[in-house]
């Protein structure tokens, strides 16, 4: 058996950052050593001040407080951390293609071709590498080659461990997983053995009966088809809050009835302004991707059907506000309530406060934004990246402030399009006093209780019903 006392992360993000830091946390005897190229990112992980680390997570920062300096250790020396390591996680970004072939769809796998020719220049003994990045299946026979071609003649085996947690509750989902999948190459010895020293990992805080082994294929594919199956709820609730609007049906009261079938279940059946979030899209395009390169069309136009019809919620709230706001918001003043893709965290990848943004700006409307925990330098680079129009004109329709209250006094109409807890408990009595009337309310996360909104004199409309 392979006792592992020393851990390399390559990629301290989202991932990397959470899962080394329960692992240090559960394992005080093994070091745990976290890497990145982002040197400004090590370097705010780093910060003495812990509440300054780069992502927000609820509970995060009490854990790398407990462990930073004693066993979990953040650097940008990726040589030495991979040298000392028996295992090496590999957490780096696979985003979707920009460029050339699979352009928009595949995986781009350039970052973990990186790291697997560091690991194999670098590593002068036997390694475990884990796959911790969500990859398309097949990688890890790539990442083979890679190692055992270019590598110094010493053994690799390679597992794959995707991560399930979901942002905002990392810590949570860390701590109690509903299960740990790792595929190995059970059909070898040393592949046994590499599955069983990552078992022992987990096995310090997690239950045996959740502690999941399987062939390596199976495990890259369960972490795609996780990510679909749950991606797919919410297209499909979404797409059943449109027929809700139509026909006077209440969208929560379809999802609780429907719900409450214990064969369907009740997560995940939260209508919205459209799921967000950086790997949702991103990993069914290449689920898309992989299934049209083995000519399965089918199979591909399937999943594909989540991506149109998240794309159709998000564009279609935007729409309703331009009409609801008859037919015209040019010069409008509309207030942004969030801009994270859900609810505690400071992520915005893909969320739809950008894509809404940016479609009633086509419109011509002035657009104040509020979030409690996104900087205003993140929120000008997500309309930026888009590219729609020149960077300065986003600077200068686009405001970003500190208070709801500041974002809404004066605007002709407000959307709540992150389900932060704070938005349920404002002063919405003198919200309405300070806007234009009338004050329509948009409420694309279902987050506020029609009545009283009503009652106050707001124009209210909600997804879904
Ligand atoms: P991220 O962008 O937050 O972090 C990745 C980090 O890797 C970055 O800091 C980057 O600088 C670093 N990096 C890239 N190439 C490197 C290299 N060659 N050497 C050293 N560092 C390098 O991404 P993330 O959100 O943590 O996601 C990482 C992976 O985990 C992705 O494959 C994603 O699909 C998957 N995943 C993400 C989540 C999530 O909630 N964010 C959940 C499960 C799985
Ligand atoms: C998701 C999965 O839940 C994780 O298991 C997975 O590890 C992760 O993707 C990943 O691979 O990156 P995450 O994107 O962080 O996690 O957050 P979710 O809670 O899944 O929410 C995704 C989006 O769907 C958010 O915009 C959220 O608001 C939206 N959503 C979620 C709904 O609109 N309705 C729901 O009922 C649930």
């Amino acid at each position: 058996m392979t006792t592992i006392k020393n851990i390399c992360c390559i990629g301290a993000g989202y991932v990397g950052g959470p899962t080394m830091a329960i692992i240090a946390q559960k394992c005080p005897d093994i070091k745990v050593t976290v890497v990145d190229i982002n040197e400004k990112r090590i370097a705010a992980w780093n910060d003495e001040d812990v509440n300054k680390i780069p992502i927000y997570e609820p509970g995060l920062s009490e854990i790398v407080k407990e462990a930073k300096g004693r066993n979990l250790f953040f650097s940008t020396d990726v040589d030495s951390a991979i040298d000392n390591a028996e295992m090496i996680f590999i957490s780096v970004n696979t985003p979707t293609k920009t460029y050339g072939m699979g352009k928009g769809m595949a995986a781009d796998l350039k970052y973990i071709e990186l790291c697997a020719r560091q690991i194999a220049r670098v590593a002068k003994n036997d390694k475990i590498v884990v796959e911790k990045s969500t990859l398309p299946v097949r990688t890890a026979q790539a990442l083979k080659d890679i190692l055992e071609n270019t590598g110094n003649g010493v053994d690799f085996q390679i597992l794959s461990n995707p991560e399930f947690l979901a942002e905002g509750t990392a810590v949570e989902d860390l701590n109690n997983p509903d299960r740990v999948l790792i595929g190995g190459d059970i059909d070898t010895a040393e592949g046994k053995k590499a599955v069983q020293s990552l078992v022992d990992i987990y096995s310090n805080w997690v239950p045996a009966e959740h502690i999941l082994t399987t062939n390596i294929w199976s495990s890259e594919l369960s972490k795609l088809t996780a990510n679909a199956f749950l991606a797919q709820r919410v297209s499909s609730i979404n797409a059943m809050s449109e027929l809700c609007e139509k026909t006077g049906a209440n969208v929560n009261e379809v999802a609780k009835a429907v719900g409450m079938d214990s064969r369907i279940g009740s997560k995940f059946l939260q209508s919205s302004v459209g799921f967000g979030g950086s790997c949702f899209q991103k990993d069914i395009l290449n689920l898309v991707y992989i299934a049209k390169s083995f000519g399965l069309n089918e199979v591909a136009d399937f999943w594909e059907q989540v991506i149109i019809l998240n794309d159709h919620q998000k564009r279609r709230f935007a729409a309703n506000i331009v009409k609801t706001l008859f037919n015209t918001v040019s010069g409008k003043k509309i207030t942004i309530l969030g801009w994270a893709f859900k609810k505690d965290t400071n992520d915005t990848r893909e969320s739809a406060a950008i894509y809404v943004s940016d479609y009633l700006l086509n419109e011509q409307a002035e657009i104040v934004v509020y979030d409690p925990k996104v900087t205003a330098e993140q929120i000008y680079a997500d309309l930026d990246y888009l590219g729609t129009r020149p960077d300065s004109e986003n600077r200068s329709l686009v405001k970003v402030v500190n208070t709801a209250e500041e974002a809404c006094k004066d605007s002709h109409a407000v959307a709540v399009l992150t389900e932060w807890d704070e938005f349920k408990e404002l002063d919405w009595k003198k919200i309405y006093d300070d806007m234009l009337k009338p004050a329509f309310l948009f409420d694309g996360r279902r987050l506020l209780d029609r009545k009283t909104k009503e009652e106050l004199g707001f124009e209210f409309y909600a997804i879904g019903s």
